[in-house]
């Protein structure tokens, strides 16, 4: 990918976006993908139009600014500031990009992200998201259903959970030289939240090509659980019959769970969950109240049904 390639004609400005998007809602018109003009607020990797439709599971508030979206950013492979990652993912090379699938499923192998990318109709997702760090955004995520992904690699009745892991590369991921976390970046799913309709990956972001900084080129999106459950810049999937470890689990395990449901009622050990900062709104505006499921209670509450939140946070 080469910064020099980006034409301004091809990087939509948000203002643009939103106004398309108001449009579309008013004519009822399905399609985000046509090409508009805008500005271009990035230089890092090659951002190319989606050919999209909107998404019924999108929330109906507005999303984030660009560049809130791709500034303010949390991907610890390349530092710990939120402005880290824009400053120096350009390091990741995206393409090509092979995804290997493995474990409990009766079609394992590697696959080029344009296979696994080919037969899915990708979706304009605007998701609440919500940090674990105690602020929230709203992502006008591109993207696919997971489900519909794992489902062409048969899993077989002994997959449980799905594991995903991120490229462990210290010549392209400079923040891994340094043990903050436990590399490569581990996540984990049950499998039915791996298979719950609103369970995406993401390869784009306001209609363009997903930013270095943001996952590229493939990023898992669960909007009902904190943050750091949507792992950046995937290179394995796996079905497993056992619970995966993940790194945050394994590097803090009674600050970070396997779950990682967003709760209000159940708070980090070093602060609260019940009230969150809305990046964007200013320093000064007031904290908004944390929703249970980050807002998505009627969609996944259901998956919980029995289990003790406390304990499985
Ligand atoms: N994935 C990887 N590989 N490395 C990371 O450090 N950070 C997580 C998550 N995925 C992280 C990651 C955290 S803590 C959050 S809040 C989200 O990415 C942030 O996504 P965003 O930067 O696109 O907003």
């Amino acid at each position: 990918m080469k910064s020099n390639q980006i034409k301004p004609s091809e990087i939509t400005d948000e203002s643009v976006y939103l106004k398309r998007r108001e449009f579309l809602q008013l004519t009822g018109a399905a399609s985000l993908g046509a090409t508009l003009t805008g500005l271009p607020d990035r230089a890092t990797a090659e951002i190319k139009n989606l050919n999209t439709i909107a998404s019924k599971y999108s929330t109906s508030q507005t999303p984030n600014s660009w560049k809130d979206i791709t500034t303010y950013n949390n991907f610890y492979e390349f530092g710990l500031g939120k402005d880290d990652p824009e400053r120096y993912a350009s390091s990741l090379i995206t393409d090509p990009w092979k995804v290997t699938i493995s474990g409990e499923c009766d079609k394992p192998g590697d696959y080029l992200l344009e296979d696994i990318l080919a037969p899915h109709q990708l979706e304009d997702r605007i998701y609440r998201l919500r940090c674990v760090e105690a602020w929230s955004m709203v992502v006008p995520w591109v993207g696919f259903s997971l489900a519909d992904l794992l489902k062409r690699f048969k899993p077989n009745s002994k997959a449980k959970y799905v594991a995903f892991k991120t490229l462990h590369d210290p010549m392209q991921m400079p923040g891994q030289r340094r043990r903050v976390l436990r590399w490569p970046y581990r996540e984990g799913l049950t499998m039915s939240e791996a298979m719950h309709p609103l369970t995406i990956l993401a390869v784009g972001l306001y209609g363009k090509t997903l930013p270095n900084q943001n996952g590229a080129p493939l990023r898992l999106v669960v909007p009902w659980k904190y943050g750091f459950k949507s792992i950046k810049s995937i290179i394995e999937i796996s079905f497993s019959k056992k619970q995966p470890r993940t790194s945050w689990e394994m590097s803090a395990p009674r600050e970070y769970g396997f779950y990682a449901n967003v709760n209000p009622e159940v708070d980090h050990p070093r602060w609260s969950q019940a009230r969150e900062r809305a990046i964007g709104k200013g320093l000064f505006t007031a904290k908004q109240p944390t929703l249970m499921f980050n807002g998505y209670s009627d969609e996944v509450a259901s998956l919980y049904s029995g289990l003790d939140l406390r304990r499985n946070y």
